[in-house]
């Protein structure tokens, strides 16, 4: 059974995570989407709040599951007897890094390889640090997040 793991912070998770998911999901048995616990990266949401919102977004996928994960990707991925990550990539810009993580992955964990996805072209330009922006200055985040998320996020900035 081929599992693999979709890490990421998933603050919050947007459309562009979400084509992703669903298309990862029809390539692979079984995707586990990976919620990173990182408390030193002070996130809006808390990670129970994360994957509540991604188990909401894809409870129409039957072989996607979301768990959180805290130390290593590479021990959750080992742990969970995957041996496959996925990542997106939106443009160039996001290469360097990627290469850097994957690479070094593949040092501490050879029998884990990284599939990357290429981002939708429609969904190029969005990262959780923009929505959350524009969410920020009241803007209308409708074209880049699920309703629901949008609303929590909105209810965020509103300290409710
Ligand atoms: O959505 P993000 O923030 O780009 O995801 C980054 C993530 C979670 C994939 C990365 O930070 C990660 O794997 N963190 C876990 C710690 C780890 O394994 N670090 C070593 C990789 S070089």
């Amino acid at each position: 059974m081929a599992v693999a793991v979709y890490p990421g912070s998933f603050d919050p998770v947007t459309y562009g995570h979400f084509d992703i998911i669903e298309r990862a999901s029809s390539i692979m048995d079984h995707l586990i989407v990976a919620v990173l616990n990182n408390s030193s990266k002070s996130p809006l949401f808390s990670v129970e709040e994360r994957v509540n919102m991604l188990i909401d977004v894809t409870k129409h996928l039957p072989n996607v599951e979301v768990r959180s994960f805290d130390g290593l990707l590479v021990d959750f991925v080992r742990e969970n007897h995957a041996h496959v990550i996925i990542r997106g990539l939106r443009a160039v810009t996001d290469f360097e890094y990627e290469l850097q993580l994957s690479q070094t992955n593949r040092v501490i964990a050879p029998e884990v390889d990284t599939v990357f996805l290429t981002t939708n072209l429609k969904y190029s330009y969005l990262s959780s640090s923009i929505v959350k922006e524009i969410a920020m200055y009241g803007g209308d985040i409708s074209a880049f997040v699920h309703p629901g998320i949008a609303g929590k996020i909105r209810a965020k900035f509103a300290g409710e």
